[in-house]
């Protein structure tokens, strides 16, 4: 048998009010040294930060808390904080909110040990610090399952967008509370929720799958199914806010095994030529592209994800269930008439061609010829 490495995952801990537990999972972990809290500015008005400051100060933690940096942070964001990090000699980082509170927080608790900026680590060009403080995750969205995952992604100083990779970049905690997710708009939680179903489909049928991954991708696949159009049509309803942070988690472990494929190639490719949400812009990559991978099928993958999002055992079931999923939701298909016209297929492959992107095409089960690139930026760019 092919081998593998199934990586660890951490603690989940999950209810309504989960949030008021942070303070004696963090005093576990810092061991009663100061707590940095790095969260999300614009939670203000949702009093979850208060919410959070008061679990840990319930539990006897000083606390140091972190605002600023916005969605996409840059690494003089992370700079700055991992320098309050050492200079208030926090125990452990706790981050609050979407995808870029948590790569934040889990950067700064990777950097803190050393004094080297975050530029220094970019790509893996140097090994992380030994000794990462102690991290935990909460979030208030449910997509990119950083919660989950050894990446966080920075913007340098020149503007490009890098990752930061490690296994000291890993939550030791989680913290899934879906009362911290009802203020999410229908929008969001709809676009959200289809990035975290992408990586789910992409993890179980790329070139790395494996078995024991698969578990967690499937479980999150169904749990998408049953609980996202709930969520978007009720976004008070817990148990679909719990199922999607469930969904969320498992499809980031999903793809912290395995990666994903040429959807997040396309994805990536079109948000850096045009303002589109990345869980749209994978949505519509992989509704263009599900057709020509779904053909070659031969060890039954994608068959096993169509009947996980509720369809039979058939790998031609999964474009349509995937199309209807994401039309009932609201996300728009068709690009048309948003006034970015300048992106031609041609500059869409390009994109799709540099070195940045490389990774995601490569590890498409079927191989991605030079010419399937225009191919699949025509047909995501036309699609309606
Ligand atoms: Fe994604």
């Amino acid at each position: 048998m092919t081998g593998f490495v199934l990586d660890r995952v951490p603690g989940i801990t999950q209810g309504a009010g989960a949030i008021d537990r942070l303070g004696e999972i963090a005093a576990r972990l810092s061991g009663g040294a100061p707590v940095m809290l790095v969260a999300d500015p614009g939670l203000g008005p949702s009093g979850a930060i208060e919410r959070a400051q008061a679990a840990l100060r319930a539990a006897g933690l000083e606390v140091v808390l972190f605002t600023g940096f916005k969605s996409d942070p840059t690494a003089a964001q992370v700079d700055d904080a991992a320098a309050l990090a050492r200079s208030e000699r926090v125990g452990a980082v706790a981050a609050l909110g979407g995808g870029s509170a948590l790569d934040v927080g889990k950067a700064v608790a990777a950097l803190a040990p050393a004094a080297a900026p975050a530029e220094h680590y970019a790509l893996c060009a140097n090994p992380l610090p030994s000794g990462p403080l102690p991290k935990i995750c909460a979030p208030t969205t449910s997509g990119t399952g950083s919660e989950t995952t050894r990446t966080a992604v920075v913007t340098t100083a020149s503007g490009a967008k890098v990752w930061l990779w490690g296994d000291e970049m890993k939550a030791d905690a989680v913290v899934l509370d879906p009362t911290l997710c009802v203020g999410l708009p229908p929008h969001l939680t709809a676009a959200t929720g289809i990035d975290a179903l992408v990586h789910a489909i992409e993890s179980c049928t790329n070139a790395n799958a494996f078995e024991a991954n698969d578990i967690y991708c499937h479980a999150a696949i169904r749990l998408v199914a049953r609980h996202l159009p709930r969520a978007v049509e009720r976004p008070e309803d817990l148990a679909a806010r719990g199922g999607m942070q469930l969904a969320a988690a498992f499809a980031g472990i999903g793809i912290d095994n395995c990666g994903t494929a040429i959807a997040h190639n396309i994805g990536h490719a079109l948000a850096s030529l045009r303002p589109v949400h990345h869980g749209r812009a994978v949505g519509l990559a992989l509704l263009a592209t599900l057709p020509w991978n779904v053909a070659a099928d031969a060890e039954g993958r994608f068959a096993a994800a169509a009947e996980a999002l509720g369809e039979r055992r058939e790998a031609t079931r999964l474009p349509g269930a995937f199309d209807r999923l994401l039309r009932r939701v609201g996300v728009k298909v068709s690009l048309a008439g948003e006034g970015h016209d300048d992106v031609t297929p041609e500059r869409l492959a390009r994109q799709m061609a540099a070195p940045e992107n490389a990774p995601m095409r490569r590890s498409n089960r079927r191989p991605v010829e030079d010419e399937d690139l225009l191919v699949f930026a025509r047909a995501v760019l036309r699609q309606s």
